[in-house]
């Protein structure tokens, strides 16, 4: 396949797909670690250190540029394909072709992907860009002054609306990934059914562990529990 060939025909833009579904799994497993810092119960000391580290150090920070880009191109060819495979069939996915035995899930992925996408900007806007362009509340550990992200996120989830937006966001994640995750790998060319199998499995447990994480933190903090 030719490089161009990745952005034109269908099989390299579900490659593309693919992988930056595999760079975005790799995010989440690296953000829900670093933010179960939380539960250390330590006033939230471990956290802001992690947090400050991957925000201040260089590569973290190219790594940033690449996560963003890894987004932004998940979500154009995500469209691009629901679109030209619309045009194809001439009608919409969902009714005339029946659920064809597929999971509801893997049917609505666009829309799926949409509510992840609306949560995201609500959640860059709370936190990624205080942290990054605002002024922001700051405190200090052996001398050196970090920014206060704990303080934002206590503050941030004493509004029961957040929490909800929160738990919305990590239900349509907990889907989205209960189909993408096996997806990627189906993309990326993986057809032998036992490591299929394996993938299935794993993915399930991701779909459900990681969100489910996630989705603790916002209910942590507004009951009172860190
Ligand atoms: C539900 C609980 C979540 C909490 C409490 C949370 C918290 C945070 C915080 C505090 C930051 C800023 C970090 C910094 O500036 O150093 C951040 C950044 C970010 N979060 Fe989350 N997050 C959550 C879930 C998610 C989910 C589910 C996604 C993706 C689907 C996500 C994607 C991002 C992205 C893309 C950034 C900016 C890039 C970065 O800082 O690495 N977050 N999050």
């Amino acid at each position: 396949m030719k490089w161009s060939e990745l952005f034109t025909s269908s099989v390299g833009k579900k490659f593309v797909m693919g992988l930056t579904g595999i760079f975005l799994i790799l995010f989440l497993i690296v953000h829900v670690g670093l933010n179960a810092c939380i539960w250390a119960m330590d006033e939230g000391k471990m956290f802001n250190l992690a947090a400050n580290f991957m925000g201040s150090m260089v590569v973290p920070r190219i790594l940033e540029i690449g996560l963003f880009a890894g987004f932004l191109l998940h979500i154009i060819q995500a469209y691009v394909l629901e679109n030209q495979n619309r045009r194809k069939r001439g009608v919409t996915y969902q009714v005339p072709m029946g659920n064809n035995g597929s999971k509801w899930y893997s049917r609505y992925m666009g829309w799926l992907g949409t509510f992840v996408l609306l949560f995201l900007v609500i959640h860059i806007r709370q936190f990624w860009i205080p942290s990054r362009f605002l002024e922001m509340e700051e405190v200090t550990y052996n001398g050196v002054a970090v920014h206060n992200l704990f303080a934002l996120m206590k503050d941030t989830f004493t509004n029961i609306w957040y929490v909800i937006v929160y738990l919305i966001g990590c239900l349509s994640l907990a889907y989205h990934l209960m189909h993408g995750f096996q997806s990627a790998f189906r993309s990326l060319g993986v057809y032998n059914s036992r490591y299929l199998a394996l993938i299935k499995a794993v993915g399930v447990g991701f779909a459900i562990i990681v969100p489910l994480a996630f989705a603790m933190m916002p209910i942590s903090m507004y009951l009172g529990w860190v």
